[in-house]
């Protein structure tokens, strides 16, 4: 379903995002020749740069660029890609912007002009640029779409806002809402996981599960983002999109098909079954100095008296057949002891009687770094004795699958924009109902109705607050015997 005839469009290309992970993705769809024959890529900023400083910053977070092969396919990826520099308000530069893709496309054979405009952009410039392509840079003879990346507002009010602004420009079908949360391997393991496995998919409910834990640490602070990061804090910042996504993807039923809509439709389904999550579900942290590194009011972008969140652990209640009465706890937080992304879901005890003591099944399905999905299991110990041993069966992807490559989640993602496959991205419905879960929280945090609640110290490289562990088990987590 790739076209060709297309240009790829990179608003904001001087830019971090841009930097870090849209050319890094582009090159690396190029090189193993994912992207239409014939792709041109355009990036757009308003930063004025020539050429070789363009290619210079565009090329920085290249892997391997060092390397015969890569520097070969770099020397062609780069005669692909021109830069326009211009302003992200008016239309003069829109104009010019154009006029370059229609001089690129003079050189395209047929009709067809494909353009898919990628948004790594401040969100105070969306609305702006989207009417802006709309007017003035809007292929007549071909698809238009436009990748999108939150934060998409802060709370309901202001995400229907945003969203309703963009809709008057662009529909539906033309928007892909990225949450690469979405692109990595394992949240898209989910569903075969799930759905491909009779063995899984009977255990998948309450009578089996006890609780459910999708954590998210990160081992360093908002260092340099602090600026940003206050303005938005932790909920909003991970758990309101991307641990939300996994969650829902954890507890949807079965869709019909692998079609966009129909999973899709099951996402929202549950979603719409969680109510707004309550305070006394909520822990919140925030991390003060330790270890020679600094707290997160140490940082001079952020007001000496902030109280945002760098940790939250909230828990959420589906109510439906399936689920009702099982916790799902979400956890993210920044400057932990380490970096890891992970669902784990535990199960109950087996009866009692025969067995005293015994540790709990637990499948952990284990998303970063170093893909894996481990059942904990009880054995009998070998030898003569009759004695239950925890031990575990492991599906590390490294040992497993050491010749596979893992492709980083904007590649896939924006292979899935180019084909039109929106199954990996946030529909308009999902994102509203995720914000309905979280505002009420996130308006009690920002002291919209009454005085703010403060968070909790944790030090910087901990496992985060002390009161993780006794919130954790109010919700029945049992941690097994070995610890
Ligand atoms: C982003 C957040 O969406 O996700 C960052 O804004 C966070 O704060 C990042 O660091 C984590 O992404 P990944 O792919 O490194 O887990």
């Amino acid at each position: 379903q790739l076209r060709d005839n297309t240009i790829i469009i990179v608003l904001g290309a001087s830019g971090d995002l841009a930097k870090k992970k849209t050319y890094p993705a582009l090159f690396s769809l190029y090189s193993n020749q994912y992207l239409p024959t014939g792709v041109k890529i355009v990036g757009y900023a308003r930063t004025k740069m020539d050429r070789a400083e363009y290619h210079k910053r565009i090329t920085s977070y290249i892997k391997n660029a060092d390397e015969e092969t890569v520097k070969t396919k770099l020397e062609e990826f780069k005669e692909l890609t021109t830069y326009v520099s211009g302003g992200y308000e008016d239309d003069e530069s829109f104009r010019n912007l154009n006029k370059t893709l229609e001089e690129i496309e003079s050189g395209f054979q047929g009709n067809e002009r494909n353009r898919l405009f990628y948004f790594a952009l401040p969100p105070s410039v969306f609305i702006p640029v989207a009417q802006h392509l709309k007017a003035t840079c809007y292929s007549k003879s071909g698809i238009n779409r436009i990748i999108v990346e939150k934060p998409f507002g802060k709370d309901l009010e202001s995400a229907r806002v945003l969203l309703g602004s963009l809709k008057q420009h662009w529909g539906e079908d033309e928007t892909f809402r990225i949450d690469h949360y979405l692109g990595k391997e394992m949240v898209k393991n989910i569903l075969v996981l799930r759905f491909a496995n009779i063995a899984m998919s009977a255990a998948w409910d309450k009578n089996s599960i006890s609780n459910v834990q999708i954590t998210f640490k990160e081992p360093f602070g908002t260092e340099g983002r602090g600026g940003y990061f206050d303005e938005f804090g932790i909920i909003r910042d991970v758990l309101q999109n991307h641990l939300l996504q996994v969650l829902s993807i954890i507890t949807m039923e079965r869709p019909v098909s692998f079609s966009a809509e129909d999973i899709r439709d099951e996402k929202v389904k549950v979603l719409r079954a969680i109510p707004p999550i309550e305070r006394e579900d909520t822990l919140l942290g925030q991390y003060v100095a330790a270890n020679g590194k600094p707290g997160y009011l140490d940082d001079d972008t952020v007001p000496h008296n902030s109280v945002c969140p760098t940790f939250a652990a909230t828990t959420l209640w589906i109510h439906n057949p399936r689920w009702e009465g099982v916790p799902f706890i979400l956890k993210a937080g920044k400057a932990l002891n380490e970096a890891k992304v992970e669902v784990r879901i535990q199960f109950k005890d087996v009866t009692q009687g025969i067995f005293k003591d015994i540790s709990r099944n637990e499948l952990v399905i284990r998303i970063q770094p170093q893909e894996a999905v481990y059942l904990k299991l009880n054995v009998k110990t070998p030898g003569l004795y009759t004695r239950a041993f925890p031990t575990e069966m492991d599906l590390t992807y490294k040992r497993r699958f050491a010749d596979a490559a893992i492709p980083e989640a904007y590649e896939s993602l924006i292979l899935d924009a180019l084909k039109g496959d929106h199954s990996n991205f946030v529909r308009d419905d999902e994102l509203d109902v995720a914000w309905k879960i979280f505002t009420p929280i996130l308006h009690w945090i920002e002291g919209k109705n009454g005085p703010a609640p403060k968070p909790v110290p944790y030090p910087y490289g901990s496992r985060g607050p002390k009161e993780l562990d006794p919130f954790i088990q109010k919700y029945g987590y049992k941690r097994s015997s070995e610890g």
